[in-house]
């Protein structure tokens, strides 16, 4: 470990964040009722030009209105290259009730995006005597995003979780394709014989953000996957982004909550077999080595550390 060390997120269950269309106020009790460890009520990119206004009033109403139990409550703002994000975050703040815990900064391009809203929400918080701090998540959606994903993942003291933009990010790459994140049919490689094998262009996104996201204590989480028609489709791109380390994953139509809840919540399985692990290593420590042998295979000290993420990450959502 370097001599700075590695600082924790916050601890808690952020399995899944389920989004809704602040214009759809139909949706808020069902949102309310889930299973979805964070809500995002969203006045952005679900929400027509012509809706901003009375979205923002809709979603200031039901922060108050609905029983959100112990679920993260969080608002996605307008983008600060639009007219709308000011108002946004001014209404929220002062109208709102102390409910909201969490405000979503989409497009998120440099640090000093970040710090644009911290100054804002900072002033009104304190002009209001707002009794809780809001925090931050953000979403990596753009070159710039990605290229400057460091400094935002250092940006505030507020930044609680960073997201994956699959769609945004795609368009500002000029990547060629129209899906929301998944298998793109054209990213293969040929493998002997001709035979298509299908890889990931998202795993050098995800694995630079977790990267950042590890290095400063923020939870990495994996963004939209917009076939809900296609749950096999959901559960590899969960899977996959759950093995490099990010928390969870969105939804975008609710029967996806629980199959991001079941990838993302380590298996009775992984579990057991982290405590072996760890009981194997007290054994060998008392023995006096620093290494032994586990099912045919090393385990060492780094071991401990493996099996403590998935252990504790299972006790984190166990004691919610
Ligand atoms: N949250 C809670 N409930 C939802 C929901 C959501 N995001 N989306 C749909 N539902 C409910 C529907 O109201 C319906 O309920 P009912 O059985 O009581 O009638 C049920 O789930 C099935 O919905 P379905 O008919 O399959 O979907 P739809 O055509 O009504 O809506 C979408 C499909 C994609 C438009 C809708 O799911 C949606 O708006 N998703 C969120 C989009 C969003 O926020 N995007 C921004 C982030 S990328
Ligand atoms: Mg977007």
């Amino acid at each position: 470990m370097s001599f700075r060390l590695q600082p924790a997120p916050v601890a808690r269950p952020n399995r899944c964040q389920l989004f809704g269309p602040g214009s759809n106020t139909k949706l808020f009790a069902k949102m309310a009722a889930s299973a979805a460890d964070v809500i995002n009520l969203d006045l952005e990119d679900s929400v027509a030009p012509s809706d901003k206004e009375s979205a923002r009033a809709n979603v200031i109403e039901a922060i108050g209105a609905h029983d959100w139990g112990t679920k993260v409550l969080s608002v996605r703002i307008n983008g600060l290259d639009t007219p709308y994000w000011y108002r946004d975050v001014v209404d929220l703040l002062e109208q709102a009730g102390d409910r909201l815990d969490q405000i979503m900064i989409p497009k998120v391009g440099c640090a000093a995006d970040v710090y644009a809203v911290d100054a804002l929400v900072t002033a009104i918080e304190t002009a209001k005597g707002r009794s809780k701090a809001v925090t931050f998540e953000v979403i990596i959606e753009s070159a710039a995003g990605l290229a400057h994903v460091e400094e935002i993942a250092a940006s505030s003291p507020r930044l609680a979780a960073m997201s994956l933009g699959a769609a945004d990010f795609a368009a500002s790459m000029g990547m060629q394709t129209t899906g929301i994140g998944g298998t793109q049919d054209d990213y293969y490689m040929l493998a002997q014989g001709g035979a298509h094998h299908m890889a990931d262009p998202w795993h050098w996104a995800q694995a630079a953000i977790v990267a950042a996201c590890r290095t400063h204590g923020v939870l990495p989480v994996d963004g939209p996957f917009g076939d809900f028609s296609d749950d096999e489709g959901y559960r590899a791109q969960s899977r996959r982004s759950a093995v490099l380390g990010m928390v969870g994953k969105w939804a975008i139509h609710p029967k996806q909550i629980a199959l991001a809840n079941e990838v993302f919540t380590p298996s009775d399985e992984k579990v057991a077999e982290a405590r072996e692990i760890l009981a194997a290593m007290e054994d060998a420590k008392a023995a006096g080595a620093g290494a032994t042998v586990y099912k045919g295979r090393l385990v060492d000290i780094a071991s401990i550390k493996q099996a403590e993420v998935v252990v504790r990450q299972s006790e984190m959502i166990a004691g919610n």
